[in-house]
């Protein structure tokens, strides 16, 4: 089975889309008063852990710098866009984590918050994920084949192995499943 130099990252583009819509859901049972603090918790660790280290690593390690070699510049058009919606994503993250603890205890303004940058979370990711597999992921698997290719998916099953923060991608990819679950519930 040969892969393409997008096809991994193409698949967990599901999972996050999956995280996202479950994301929306909770938040959308919050604003009617019935708040999963956990299952918002454990979104926020998937996004940090999967969405962010594992999977935008790779993008931003990997792939960009392979696209770059091939002439595709990094401070203008498609890599850069993407990487300045990774820093919002991360950005909606942080004040996710931020506000998670305080809204815990019942501080209203912290679970506004806290919804808000969920909500434009989702949003973003969305739109980001709809750019990368139509437009920057089309330009990838034209531009990086054969044995180019197959090095940099080797890479990608590197980073696939490491420990985020203590957890596998095989335990963020369980993780992923059961918050849909439970926000299906
Ligand atoms: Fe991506």
């Amino acid at each position: 089975m040969t892969e393409s130099a997008t096809s991994r990252l193409r698949a967990e583009h599901q999972l996050i889309l999956q995280v996202a819509d479950a994301l929306e859901t909770l938040i959308g049972r919050s604003e009617s008063g019935d708040t999963d603090f956990d299952a918002l918790a454990d979104c926020i660790a998937f996004i940090r852990l999967f969405a962010d280290a594992c999977h935008h690593g790779k993008e931003e390690d990997l792939l960009f710098p392979a696209l770059e070699a091939r002439g595709m510049p990094h401070d203008q058009g498609p890599i850069a866009v993407m990487l300045f919606e990774h820093q919002q994503g991360r950005a909606f993250a942080k004040v996710m984590a931020g506000a998670i603890d305080e809204a815990r205890t019942g501080d209203e303004e912290a679970l506004t918050k806290l919804r808000a940058a969920a909500t434009g979370y989702v949003h973003l990711i969305r739109g980001h994920i709809n750019k990368e597999d139509h437009v920057l992921f089309e330009m990838a698997d034209q531009a990086v084949q054969g044995p180019a290719c197959q090095r940099l998916c080797d890479e990608y099953g590197l980073v696939c192995q490491r420990v985020f923060d203590g957890r596998t991608k095989e335990e963020l990819e369980e993780l992923a499943a059961s918050l849909k679950e439970r926000a299906g519930g």
